[in-house]
């Protein structure tokens, strides 16, 4: 645009310049080529001035009469406000003829964040939104127009410094005019309490984005300590323990010890660690920051970050941490070497540079192959072996499986207590035979078949 308008008014400053007075000017007004070049010289710098003029004025301008806001991805803030500008979109697109006035957003960069959810049975499901992708959008809000940036600095990574995946930094800019900057903090607080909205007494699953914890797919319900059955006492003993922990903080404090407390499941596949730890965050109101050692990318030094800035009220889960070490060298599929030695390992769980707080779970099959030293007091303080199905555990499931009306069963509650105790003594039979059931294959036993054939058929699931 400058461009253009220099040009043309060069040819006319051209044209202009013969009558200037001296016979020197003359002189050099006869020559085409220095008039053009005088002209341009002089237009150049008016425009020079004018450009430096109008930028000055419309900066001016702009701090009396605009005020703009800098949301970071950084900032959780960031999340809430995509949330609740592509909320608002929905809302208004499903309204559009009704509602003349409705709010809506004009965007035809659109971006989208894909969720997955997985349930505790296995399956998942996958859901798209569609939020303000990068570029410039428009939106009403209270009677004000916002104009809304979205800018992706792809030059400078965030965590740029350390080896490996990093996070693209991004802003989004709101501008408003400075009247209506009092609606700034009211539009967040909406944002705030839409993000918020959704998490109220669920459960809420972090895994590691870069250098970051970052929310993984849609906070899920909670599940009640109660339906996973563990040996009688178990669940009790494991709460009661964390729960004294927790109370203890000023105690750690006083006498100068970090506040960190480890916790290790192992245990056959299928016997409620992963379950029981997902109940106990849900109970305590604590989020689930999940560990892969064996992630891509993921170094030393990354991990001790990751440790030591795990969102507040939150356990950190470790899943397999046999799994991570047990060969010299972790190699995924595709030949892809995970750099997390076991050394950087327990240095991330205890050593000098770690965090001060923080609450780990890990989970296992082998516990025989976990090296010793991961274990010792002060990463391990507190393992437990949770087993296959006792005979009272398997009774207890099938009791809340089918009992309480929950189930259309034509079997009577006095049936159901003579079928129960059967399934009891199955099992026990078994189990002096050397014969195990997992819990999770009882579960799946019970979803498949009415009581009766459940008990009945019980015996074709045990193994060595
Ligand atoms: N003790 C239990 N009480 C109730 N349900 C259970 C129990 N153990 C397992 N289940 C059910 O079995 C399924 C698998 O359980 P979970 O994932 O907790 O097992 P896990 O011990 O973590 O197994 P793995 O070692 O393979 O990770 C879940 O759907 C859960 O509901
Ligand atoms: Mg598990």
């Amino acid at each position: 645009m400058p461009a253009d308008v220099s040009l043309d008014a060069a040819t006319a400053s051209a044209a202009a310049a013969p009558s200037t007075g001296s016979s020197f000017l003359n002189f050099l007004g006869d020559n085409q080529l220095f008039q053009a070049g005088f002209g341009l010289l002089g237009v150049g710098a008016a425009m020079g001035i004018a450009r430096t003029g109008a930028i000055w004025g419309t900066t001016m301008l702009r701090r009396r009469m605009l005020v703009s806001l800098e949301i970071d991805n950084r900032d959780r803030a960031y999340e809430w406000f995509l949330a609740w500008m592509a909320h608002r979109a929905n809302n208004a697109a499903s309204s559009a003829s009704t509602a003349r006035a409705a709010p809506w957003v004009r965007s035809h960069e659109l971006s989208v964040e894909t969720m997955i959810e997985r349930r505790p049975n296995g399956s998942s499901s996958v859901f798209f939104q569609l939020v303000a992708g990068p570029g410039t959008h428009w939106f009403k809000y209270k009677g004000a127009w916002m104009q809304v940036k979205r800018e992706r600095e792809t030059r400078s990574m965030m965590g740029g410094q350390q080896a490996g995946m990093a996070v693209p930094w991004e802003t989004v800019t709101l501008t408003t005019l400075s009247r209506d900057r009092k609606l700034f903090p009211e539009l967040l607080a909406e944002a705030r309490d839409l993000g918020m909205q959704g998490q109220e007494g669920k459960l809420v699953i972090h895994t590691a984005w870069g250098t970051e914890w970052r929310p993984f797919g849609k906070p899920r319900r909670k599940r009640p300590v109660q339906s996973v059955v563990l040996e009688p006492g178990m669940s009790e003993k494991i709460e009661t323990d964390i729960k004294a922990f927790l109370a203890r903080r000023q105690w750690y404090a006083d006498r100068g010890i970090p506040y960190r407390r480890g916790y290790l499941f192992h245990g056959p596949p299928g016997s409620g660690k992963t379950s029981f730890i997902q109940a106990l965050a849900g109970s305590l109101s604590y989020d689930i920051c999940l560990l892969n050692l064996s992630e891509r990318g993921l170094a030393d030094d990354k991990l001790n970050h990751l440790l030591s800035n795990a969102p507040e009220r939150s356990f950190v889960l470790i899943e397999d941490v046999d799994a991570a070490f047990n060969k010299r060298v972790q190699t995924t599929a595709d030949g892809y070497q995970s750099s997390v030695t076991f050394s950087g390992f327990l240095n991330a769980i205890d050593g000098v540079a770690s965090g001060e707080e923080r609450i780990i779970f890990m989970t296992t099959n082998h516990v025989e192959h976990l090296d010793p030293a991961l274990i010792r007091p002060g990463r391990v303080d507190f393992s437990v072996l949770i087993d296959d199905a006792s005979p009272l555990q398997a009774r207890i499931l099938f009791e809340r499986f089918y009992g309480g009306g929950a189930n259309e069963t034509d079997v009577s509650p006095e049936e159901l207590e003579t079928l129960a105790q059967n399934l009891e003594d199955i099992v026990a039979e078994k189990m002096k035979g050397g014969q195990r059931v997992s819990m999770a294959a009882l579960q799946g036993h019970f979803i498949r078949n009415q009581p009766k054939d459940a008990v009945a058929r019980s015996r074709d699931l045990f193994r060595e």
